[in-house]
């Protein structure tokens, strides 16, 4: 069996198995961060390919070697569906709905971590660093080091974590925060959520902590040292630039327009249909606009993308119809027979057709509750070639913490989300230029590969320096 001096472990590999058997990219911001990296890393990724019961040999893909992990129906219903994204999800993300604790779904989630472990055991080659992703597999990292305490270990966190009064609801918080300190290098993408985990270690371990250092003890009575640490995740910056460029997607731009009857401004909204994405609040304060006469259907049209999301997990399908009856409704209100107020697509397009849409939209809004990074502001900001178009962004993303010349906004005030819209939609283009230049600048200066090179290098670093005392 071949190899690897570098492998990644996500849940999900970077492509999907479809129904007819092809592959296709995998929903999410995990793997469009990830994905340019490993391509030039020339490593391994293991992962699962997103079907239930589907066993597949490793194989190489667009440059990559795959190393797909079986999940079986039984699997998906208790690890993904349940732990992953019906406990750890919603309690990560402020409890914006309630976390169910199963016990039967955390001995699923405990056999799937060991499962990857073994899998990520088996192709990394002696000294190898692995690179270990999200919140599906928390506890990887330290079964990964009981198995090979030879490998380099590194976990990159893309969720929230929470404060520790949310985070102390979880009946296994102790082997959660065991399991993540297998780590040499626990990364986050906030300073707040690094500050939260230290705590919750303090807390309920009584490690010792200093600056970014745990130190963990170890079994002979010796200890190690583990960061903890924000790198704030981005994108591949010159790709969106390249793609903004394009003749063939500027045209698409111009048709997207006329295909919606050329309203003077488009707002938009991209979003995996999550209700952490602050979906609702969105709309609300758009129908509102309306019903007040602030704004006309005439002049302004919502574009709603909501991707397809963790559609059998029971807070999913209630925000699903929640937000159709929401958006009939208004519809309903508002539409002429040349216009419509918002235009909903529950689908998931190719990268050129959103980078199309980033073009035709002046407004991008992200309502999100919470949300660990939010790429979409990222990707929006980077198409932003012409230096106008404006970010309406949560202060509850990730993405705010560096994109401050946003209009800055709390999604659960709607008077002053209102506010910020009609301001959005009004703003002089010397403003958009202005602000949309510092955003750009800060996106192409810190891309994915900067975000990448600086994960590695501090854990380059700690193996070197974090050994044993
Ligand atoms: C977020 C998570 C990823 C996840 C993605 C898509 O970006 O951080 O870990 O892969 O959502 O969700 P899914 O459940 O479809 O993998």
């Amino acid at each position: 069996m071949s190899t690897a001096e570098f492998v990644v472990v996500a849940n999900r590999l970077p492509v999907d198995r479809d129904a007819d058997g092809g592959w296709r990219p995998s929903p999410g911001g995990l793997v469009a961060a990830l994905e340019p990296v490993m391509r030039k890393a020339d490593g391994a990724w293991v992962g699962w390919a997103g079907k239930p019961d589907l066993e597949l040999e490793p194989f190489d893909n667009d440059g990559m070697h795959l190393v797909p992990i079986t999940l079986t129906a039984d699997d998906v219903e208790q690890y993904y569906e349940g732990f992953s994204n019906d406990t750890i999800w919603p309690l990560y993300h402020d409890v914006i709905a309630a976390p169910r604790y199963r016990r039967a779904w955390w001995e699923s989630y405990v056999s799937v971590n060991e499962r990857f472990a073994d899998a990520a055991a088996s192709v990394a080659a002696q000294g190898a660093t692995v690179w270990v992703q999200d919140y599906q597999l928390q506890l990887v990292p330290r079964l990964l080091r009981e198995r090979r305490p030879d490998l380099t270990i590194g976990y990159f966190h893309h969720i929230p974590f929470p404060a520790y009064g949310l985070y102390a609801q979880l009946p296994w918080r102790r082997q959660v925060l065991e399991g993540l300190l297998g780590a040499d290098v626990i990364g986050f993408q906030r300073v707040a959520d690094a500050g939260n985990f230290a705590r919750a270690v303090r807390r309920q371990l009584r490690y010792e902590t200093k600056a970014s250092g745990i130190r963990v003890p170890e079994a002979d009575g010796g200890s190690r040292l583990a960061l903890a640490k924000a790198f704030p995740i981005s994108i591949d910056a010159e790709l969106y630039v390249e793609l903004a460029q394009r003749e063939d997607i500027r045209a698409r731009a111009a048709e997207i327009r006329a295909e919606l009857g050329n309203p003077k401004k488009i707002l938009l909204g991209v979003d995996r249909l999550d209700y952490t994405k602050g979906i609702r609040h969105r709309m609300k304060a758009f129908g509102e606009l309306l019903e007040d006469g602030r704004l006309s259907v005439e002049d302004v049209t919502l574009v709603q993308v909501a991707s397809p999301s963790r559609e059998r997990v029971g807070p999913y399908m209630q925000l699903r119809d929640e937000i159709e009856l929401t958006v009939g409704r208004i519809n309903g209100d508002y539409d002429t027979m040349g216009h419509t107020a918002i235009r909903y697509l529950h689908q998931a397009f190719p990268r050129e057709e959103m980078v199309a849409l980033y073009l035709a939209a002046d407004v991008m809004l992200v309502t999100a509750l919470r949300d660990g990074m939010n790429l979409v502001a990222k990707e929006y900001v980077a198409s932003r070639v012409d230096n106008r178009g404006v970010l309406v962004l949560s202060e509850f993303a990730g993405a705010a913490d560096e994109l401050g010349s946003a209009l800055l906004i709390n999604p659960h005030d709607i008077g002053g989300l209102k506010n910020t819209i009609e301001r959005a939609v009004h703003m002089p283009g010397a403003e958009q230029g202005r602000r949309m230049r510092a955003l750009r600048r800060r996106v192409r200066e810190h891309d994915v590969e900067a975000w990448s090179q600086d994960f590695l290098a501090a854990l380059d670093e700690a193996s070197h320096a974090g050994g044993h005392r």
